[in-house]
């Protein structure tokens, strides 16, 4: 068998990795050639207090990653594929999820699968948002502290996580403006 954390990113889709450092709130705009764009806006006081960020994903390829930071955490953004949608749902009633919820249940737009980047197990990054990096036998995220395997849900798969990636409050402002926070 081999070692798990050998195994690459596929070279199917191109996975980006973009790290924002947004702090405190802004907007980002993710585009081809105008990254980073940040705080440019001049949000509103009672966004501000209330910590949210506004993210432009209309730049972000399907199946491209991206990382954001919200809150001091990192926030995985996956533009999912069909095959990567696919690959999760059919796992939506296997009997031997950890943490058992179906990939709807996970997701506001099936395209787009949105969680907070840190392993449930003991607060790790997982590996998976940069392109070449292990993602584990479900193509979805390996944690390379003690090696918890997640899938394109953001399910966990193989401990010792005790649950799921959690999610972040969201919502989709528009088909191509996401609102976190
Ligand atoms: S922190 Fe991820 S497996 Fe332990």
């Amino acid at each position: 068998m081999s070692d798990i954390s050998e195994i690459p990113v596929s070279n199917e889709t191109r996975r980006d990795f973009l790290y924002v450092a947004t702090a405190t709130t802004g907007a980002v705009a993710l585009g081809a050639a105008v990254w980073p764009l940040l705080d440019q806006m001049n949000p509103s006081a009672d966004v501000l207090s209330a910590g949210k960020i506004e993210i432009d994903l209309s730049g972000v390829e399907s199946g491209s990653r991206i990382t954001l930071k919200w809150q001091g955490r990192p926030i995985f953004i996956d533009h999912r594929p069909e095959a990567r949608i696919a690959l999760a749902k059919a796992d939506d009633n296997n009997p031997d999820l950890i943490d058992p919820a179906t990939d709807a249940a996970r997701t506001q737009r099936a395209e787009w699968l949105v969680v907070i980047g840190v392993c449930t197990h003991l607060g790790c990054i997982p590996l998976g948002q940069k392109e070449g990096e292990p993602v584990g036998q479900w193509e979805g995220w390996y944690c390379a502290c003690h090696g918890s395997v997640y899938d394109t849900a953001g399910r966990v798969r193989r401990g010792p996580a005790p649950r799921n990636l959690d999610l972040p409050p969201y919502n989709f402002i528009s088909d191509t403006l996401l609102g976190i926070g």
